[in-house]
């Protein structure tokens, strides 16, 4: 994965059928099987695990999971452990996205569970991002809590084994009505990001991998790409389309 780009795809409560999970999924397949130099993950519904992991068994495309509860078992009604999610090959588990924030999450919860998760040998895909961009840079502050109070206590060890996704929540498809921010606000944000992580754990390190979620489309694909000096990207609504994906993803592929 060291030298990969990675390319996510966050499906959400998506699709309803299990006929079209599997659709999307081989469509994805056909272009994600091809691209040597992209770790592609695709995040469906905790229903569909078990029927995509049996379609594909390889390194180029890997499945994660969109959450996970942050207690190994017991009376928790309606939520789901990680060793479930182990039992169906899960390798990356999503958390601290946004939806889930804004149902209550706080970062204390997120830091329980990515511990959780990394301890018990999984990756994970951290969600940061503010709410809204201030005149006054108020962002930047929101965005150094949110990620230091998520990364507490964790160990240097484990950043091999963590992504960052910076997703500006107002860039966020369902929010924004499909405008991703400039890339030069996610090269901005990156580096920012880069200089929380450096002065926590020592610029020597290799620190984690920084993505770019919010309205990833084809159209703009290109431009994120060029401009926004990250490591891969998030997809939400784009990622239940296998053609707008595999766009996504070849472009991701050829551009330096
Ligand atoms: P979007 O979703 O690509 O539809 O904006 C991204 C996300 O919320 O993870």
């Amino acid at each position: 994965m060291k030298n990969k780009k990675i390319v996510v795809a966050n499906w959400k409560m998506n699709p309803t059928t299990e006929q079209e999970a599997k659709k999307i999924f081989l469509g994805i397949k056909r272009a994600a099987s091809k691209l040597s130099n992209i770790q592609t993950i695709v995040c469906p519904p905790f229903i569909y695990l078990n029927t995509l992991n049996k379609l594909y068994k390889g390194h180029r495309i890997a499945i994660g999971a969109q959450d996970v509860f942050e207690k190994k078992a017991g009376s928790f009604t309606g939520e789901i452990s990680l060793g479930m999610l182990k039992l169906n090959d899960v390798e990356y588990v999503i958390l601290g996205h946004s939806e889930r924030r804004a149902l209550g999450e706080s970062s204390e919860l997120v830091n329980e569970k990515i511990k959780l998760v990394l301890k018990s040998g999984l990756n994970v895909i951290l969600c940061v991002g503010e709410l809204e961009r201030s005149d006054h840079g108020e962002h930047f502050g929101f965005l150094k809590d949110q990620i230091l109070n998520s990364l507490k206590g964790i160990n240097k060890n484990y950043l091999k084994n963590i992504l960052i996704a910076y997703e500006p929540v107002w860039a966020i498809s369902g929010n924004s009505g499909n405008k991703a921010t400039t890339s030069e606000n996610i090269h901005e944000m990156v580096i920012f990001i880069k200089k929380v992580l450096s002065d926590k754990y020592g610029a020597k390190n290799t620190l984690p991998k920084i993505l770019y979620g919010g309205s990833v489309n084809p159209k703009n694909i290109e431009d994120l790409m060029l401009g926004g000096n990250t490591d891969g990207f998030l997809v939400g609504a784009a990622s239940l389309d296998a053609e707008k994906f595999n766009y996504i993803l070849k472009i991701t592929a050829e551009t330096k």
